[in-house]
Parts: structure tokens; C-alpha cells; sequence
């Protein structure tokens, strides 16, 4: 009877050990959750953040000189699978201090422009923001990669002012003319296509259209100086007048 009792009791002991277990199994991953929603919450600020800085140079250039440099922005978060697939893929053991350590894009902002000078100017602009860190730059328009893609991609670290911290968040920025783009989102196609007929023939194919479009990119370029320069230089009168009519325009 004694020994049905104790055996009852060892049970119901480790019935609780178990449980106890359980739950702190389930509140860690609960937290891992929380905290991983934290920090994607983080970067979408990050990404609200450069966006507003672009927009404001947007703006001014437009007072500035009649034209938008930037034809649109576009932002994404990089979704939760694709960060685990790519940290596994790096071989980097899963924890939020190494996706923030070496991850540079699951906050990507992708800017297309007008013209080829506008890119650099653009660039130019955000890096020299006292608040913005240049962390690095690959020019794939001044070396382009094999199969044509031009692009200028910059990784850049802003602080993020929430209501009892600051955080440095890192944001992957490619700056890009339309007809980069155009190639791009073409080329990504081909990439991300399981099987292609004549794929090898594709690729060769649009690098020469990468090429073609370059020189287009460079051609309008100069058309658009050769425009400029040729416009008189207004008088001061002029200019007065012209930033009288620009009070009254209605901002972006
Ligand atoms: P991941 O490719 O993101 O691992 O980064 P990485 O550190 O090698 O950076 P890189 O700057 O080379 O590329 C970053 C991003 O640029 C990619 O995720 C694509 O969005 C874009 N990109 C780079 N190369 C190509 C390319 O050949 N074709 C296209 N369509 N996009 C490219
Ligand atoms: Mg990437």
C-alpha cells in the first residue's frame, strides 16, 4: 500500500517537472517571437527613416532645379523564412544579436532615378548625413557584374529613436536608373526559373541588352546637359521671380 503510494507520488512529481518544463519551453520560444517581431519592427522604422530622407532630398532637388532626380522608392522587410534560409545558408547559428550582426539586407530600400549622375548625387547626399554611417559600397555600375547588372548598392547604419533606447539599424540601399531596372526585374526572372530552355542563349542575349542600355543610360545623360547647357542663365530677377512663383507651388 506504501510502496502504491510512493510510486503515485514519484509520478505526480514528475508529471510536474514536466509540465514546469513545458511551459518554460513555451515561454522562451513565445519571447524568441516576441523579441524577433521587435526587431523586425526595428528595421520597418529604419526603412521609414531613409525613405523620409530620400523624399525630403526628393523634394528640395525639385525646388532646386525643376526636376525629380528619384522616379520612386520602393521598401521591403525581408521575410522571416528568407532570413533563417540565409543565415543557414551562411552557416550562422540562428539568434537576433547575429541576424543584426550579419545581415545587411533584411531592411532593403531600392531607389530608381532618372538619370546615370543622379545616383551619385543621391548617394552623395544620404552618406555625407551626419546621422548615416557608410558601412560599405559595391558600384556594379562602374564594374558591372558578368551578366550585365548594374546597380549601385550601399549599406548604411541610421539611428532609430524609440521611446527609451536608440538603436543603429543597418539598411541596404540600391540606387538604380529606370532602365536598370527594367533589366533587373528581367534578368531576377531568369534567375529564380527552375528550368529555362536555352538558357545560356537568354543570358548572353540580355547581357547585350545590359550593354545597349548603359549607353542609352549615358546618351540621355549628355542630351540632358547638352539641354542645360544651352538654356541661358537666367538674371537675378529672374531667379527672384521664379522662387516667388515656387512659394505658391503646392510641395510633395
Ligand atoms: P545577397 O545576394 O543578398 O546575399 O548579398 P550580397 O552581399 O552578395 O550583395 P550584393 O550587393 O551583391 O547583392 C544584393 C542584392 O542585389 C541581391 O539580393 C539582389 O536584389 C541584387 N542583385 C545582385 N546581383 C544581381 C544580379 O545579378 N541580378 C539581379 N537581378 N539582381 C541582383
Ligand atoms: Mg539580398
Amino acid at each position: 500500500m506504501n510502496e502504491q503510494l510512493n510510486n503515485q507520488k514519484a509520478l505526480s512529481e514528475i508529471q510536474d517537472t514536466v509540465a514546469m518544463a513545458m511551459m518554460n519551453t513555451s515561454r522562451r520560444i513565445m519571447t524568441t517571437v516576441v523579441d524577433f517581431q521587435e526587431l523586425l519592427m526595428r528595421y520597418t522604422c529604419a526603412l521609414k527613416e531613409i525613405q523620409t530622407k530620400l523624399e525630403v532630398l526628393n523634394t528640395e532637388y525639385n525646388v532646386r532645379m525643376q526636376r525629380n532626380p528619384i522616379v520612386s522608392i520602393h521598401t521591403r522587410l525581408k521575410q522571416s523564412v528568407s532570413i533563417m534560409e540565409k543565415m543557414e545558408r551562411l552557416g550562422i547559428p540562428f539568434s537576433l544579436e547575429n541576424v543584426e550582426k550579419y545581415l545587411n539586407d533584411v531592411a532593403g530600400v531600392r531607389v530608381i532615378c532618372s538619370y546615370l549622375d543622379d545616383i551619385y548625387t543621391l548617394a552623395d547626399a544620404l552618406t555625407k548625413q551626419d546621422d548615416v554611417t557608410l558601412i560599405r559600397t559595391k558600384d556594379y555600375i562602374r564594374n558591372p557584374k558578368g551578366n550585365g547588372y548594374r546597380s549601385l548598392h550601399l549599406i548604411v547604419s541610421i539611428p532609430v529613436f524609440f521611446a527609451d533606447s536608440k538603436r543603429n539599424m543597418k539598411v541596404e540601399v540600391q540606387i538604380r536608373t529606370v532602365a536598370m531596372d527594367y533589366w533587373a526585374e528581367l534578368e531576377h526572372q531568369l534567375k529564380y526559373k527552375q528550368e529555362v530552355p536555352n538558357e545560356n542563349e537568354i543570358a548572353t542575349e540580355l547581357k547585350f541588352c545590359a550593354e545597349e542600355m548603359a549607353q542609352i543610360d549615358l546618351k540621355m545623360l549628355s542630351i540632358r546637359k547638352r539641354i542645360e547647357e544651352c538654356t541661358e542663365k537666367p538674371t537675378e530677377d529672374e531667379i527672384l521671380l521664379e522662387k516667388l512663383q515656387k512659394i505658391s507651388f503646392k510641395l510633395e
